[in-house]
């Protein structure tokens, strides 16, 4: 009887100690989900950027990070930020430019050989397109700056780290349910949305057999500098909560945990996929107390 006792305690401890172990284990890799992976971000312009919300959700699981900035003016807001995320790798590129995107890339790769990871979080269209009837405020120029800055970037900046990408890297873009959906003001947007989610299926096939994932998330409304450029954007906001299941619009932050399981090894199997970070405003077409006496 004793020896039975004795016996199934042995068995207790062995079990307790396997299960904390495994624990532990666990609490590690969550912890550190980009442990040993170079990341460069695109599209950080000042702390309120959803680029924010990633670079520090990807310090936070490991990452060593580099950021591109859009001109010098914007230098003084990303400064603080890449302290926090202990980066003093600062790169000027204007995406629009593609003498500024080879330079921009030579300069990172005199310090990282090779990397894991880019994030492309750029958007752009004139404000003249962003406010009013589309059929009546869509010109060609407009049309041409908001896919070139907002979806050939994409490519050109894929274009341009293929050369350095690691085995296993992976690639990851922003986008808005305006490319499927329409809604006012946000005009020409949507369909370079339309065409930056096209873009991001093409990369996909294009780089997958060099086993490079490519990705993006389609983020809920959040208010940013290039969202105040949609005009009434904060009744956007109201008709989000309203409309969500959640009942509310998302964070940064909520953006960034996506964004850092999409380009880990987490998430080795997901390519060219679309990921809504949006409370589920997607998938209603009504809200559930909408009909409510
Ligand atoms: N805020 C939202 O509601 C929302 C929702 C879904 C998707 N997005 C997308 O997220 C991305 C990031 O936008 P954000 O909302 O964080 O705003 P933001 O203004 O903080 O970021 C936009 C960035 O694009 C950069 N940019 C514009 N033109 C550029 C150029 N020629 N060269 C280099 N960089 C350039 C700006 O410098 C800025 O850093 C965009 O693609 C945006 O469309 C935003």
């Amino acid at each position: 009887m004793l020896d039975e006792v004795a016996e199934h305690t042995k068995i207790f401890n062995y079990s307790i100690r396997y299960f904390s172990f495994t624990i532990n284990t666990n609490r590690e890799i969550i912890k550190m989900l980009l442990k040993n992976k170079k990341i460069v971000i695109f599209g950080l312009a000042n702390k309120y950027s959803i680029a924010a919300g990633i670079a520090k959700s990807m310090h936070k699981q490991g990452a060593e990070l580099a950021f591109a900035y859009q001109n010098e003016r914007l230098l003084k807001n990303l400064k603080p930020i890449a302290d926090e995320c202990g980066s003093d790798l600062l790169i000027e590129c204007d995406v629009s430019d593609d003498n500024s995107i080879e330079k921009a890339f030579k300069s990172l790769t005199s310090k990282w050989k090779t990397f894991d990871g880019l994030v492309h979080s750029i958007g752009f269209a004139p404000a003249d397109q962003l406010e009013g009837n589309f059929v009546d405020v869509t010109n060609r120029e407009g049309f041409k700056i908001a896919h070139d800055i907002s979806s050939y970037s994409f490519t050109a900046l894929a274009k341009a780290a293929k050369p350095y990408l690691n085995d296993n890297s992976a690639l990851l873009t922003l986008t808005y349910l305006g490319s499927l959906q329409t809604m006012p003001n946000y005009n020409v947007m949507g369909l370079a949305k339309a065409s930056l989610e096209a873009n991001t299926r093409f990369l996909a096939a294009s780089m997958g057999r060099d086993n490079i994932r490519v990705n993006a998330i389609s983020a809920g409304p959040i208010k940013t500098l290039a969202a105040s450029g949609v005009k009434n954007f904060r009744k956007m906001l109201i008709q989000h909560s309203n409309r969500a299941p959640l009942g509310r619009t998302v964070t940064t932050e909520e953006v960034g945990n996506a964004a850092t399981f999409l380009c880990s090894d987490y998430a080795s199997g997901i390519t060219g996929e679309i990921t809504y970070v949006d409370a589920g405003f997607n998938i209603s077409a009504m809200p559930l107390h909408e009909l409510d006496e």
